[in-house]
């Protein structure tokens, strides 16, 4: 079948059929491929052809919203083997991990709470406290990184100033480790990523924590967070200069597009870039005042699809694996009708973790939630995701009650 598709929904597998455009402004000497390398796609984005003709018969068809068939269109992100057979059983002790990276949540939103108050009060914060915050959520990042990652966004708290600045932290933390740093290097990242907004707190609170969209003058302002946050930071004495880099960039976009600087591509450090991808991700998955935060899935998709306009593409195929198919937490509906929320990975197999079955085949909830684990279920799999509200679920409440 022949679709017309935006070209940022492109993705390796495809076959382009043909693109609208005379050949003398085509890039590609051939009018019919496959698309085998990121090269090949970063093409469409240099040459800014917008809209392309694929060929769903001869490869891959494009990423679906959230339905039924998000489990084949998430696959472009899974490693070839996680889709193979059944895993052993992880243990169900795991399950009880939850209340450690809890605590540490809890102690590290409460610092990075005074912290930021400081930063409000014009205070001048003290280094150490942000770096001895950042060295636990370094050694739990080695010790468990899928709890400390999963569970970040199932933590009951709701101020967004604040939690948001800790997630991006600690999704930094699991991209940095995925690239091979040393922890002397991922603290540095770690403190970057957690101090990245404090020009925040210099900004009013009208416009801060102003319900709904921005006029442009008061986007003026927000925007200038960045400029008066690295301001601040620059006088915190051991702060070094590689995690001012995070401050600095976070707002910066791959195509040259963001602020302040407007910096583009290998222009902007490898920090501000790794920043870039998790800010979004974590703005955008967060309920606010004024709007729910996307599913999990549904924001990586978004995240995919900005790629290289907005984001370093490897960054993002990167931070897909970490977050994962299935995110804990997810909300999932299983081949036999029945729903139930994912409370633990499977690092063999990401299509098969451990559910929380709450909803039975006719939709009415089980009086006694029941653990059911993929892995050794092979008649079962997951159909798609479901969204909360649907069955007017509060994913952190039933997390908090059952686990
Ligand atoms: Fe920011």
């Amino acid at each position: 079948m022949i679709k017309k598709i935006p070209s940022a929904s492109l993705r390796l597998g495809m076959f382009v059929d043909h693109i609208d455009r005379e050949w003398l402004k085509n890039p590609f000497l051939k009018k019919q491929f496959k698309l085998v390398s990121d090269n090949q796609l970063k093409k469409f984005f240099d040459y800014q052809i917008e809209e392309v003709y694929i060929d769903t018969a001869k490869g891959l068809d494009v990423i679906q919203p959230v339905s039924p068939s998000e489990e084949k269109a998430t696959a472009a992100s899974i490693p070839r083997e996680e889709k193979a057979g059944i895993e052993a059983d992880p243990p169900a002790e795991n399950l009880g991990r939850s209340k450690k990276v809890e605590k540490l949540y809890k102690n590290s939103y409460q610092a990075t709470h005074r912290l930021m108050n400081d930063v409000r009060l014009g205070k001048l914060v003290d280094a150490k406290e942000v770096s001895r915050t950042v060295e636990n959520l370094v050694e739990q990042i080695f010790d468990d990184q899928e709890a400390l990652v999963g569970l970040s966004k199932l933590q009951d708290y709701d101020d967004y100033t604040y939690t948001h600045s800790l997630n991006v932290c600690i999704f930094c933390l699991a991209i940095g480790k995925a690239l091979g740093y040393s922890k002397e290097r991922l603290a540095v990242l770690g403190e970057g990523a957690l101090i990245h907004d404090f020009g925040k707190m210099l900004v009013p609170l009208e416009v801060l924590n102003k319900p709904g969209k921005l006029t442009d003058s008061e986007f003026k302002i927000m925007k200038e967070h960045v400029i008066r946050g690295v301001a601040y930071i620059k006088e915190i004495p051991g702060i070094s200069p590689d995690a001012i880099q995070v401050a600095k960039e976070h707002h910066e976009r791959f195509s040259g597009k963001g602020y302040p600087l407007g910096l583009k591509e290998n222009s902007i450090s490898e920090f501000g870039r790794i920043a870039a991808v998790v800010d979004v991700y974590d703005a955008i998955t967060s309920d606010r005042v004024y709007h729910r935060g996307m599913i999990p899935t549904r924001a990586l998709q978004k995240i995919y699809e900005w790629r290289y306009h907005d984001f370093d593409p490897v960054l993002v195929e990167m931070f897909i694996k970490i977050v994962g198919i299935y995110p804990l937490g997810s909300l999932v509906m299983l081949s036999d009708g029945c729903v139930g929320m994912v409370v633990e990975g499977n690092i063999h197999n990401s299509l098969r973790p451990r559910i929380l079955l709450l909803f039975d085949k006719g939709g009415d909830p089980l009086a006694e939630p029941e653990i059911l684990n993929l892995a050794q279920n092979s008649s079962l799999k997951i159909l798609h995701n479901v969204e909360p509200e649907t069955l007017e679920l509060d994913l952190k409440k039933t997390w908090n009650k059952y686990l």
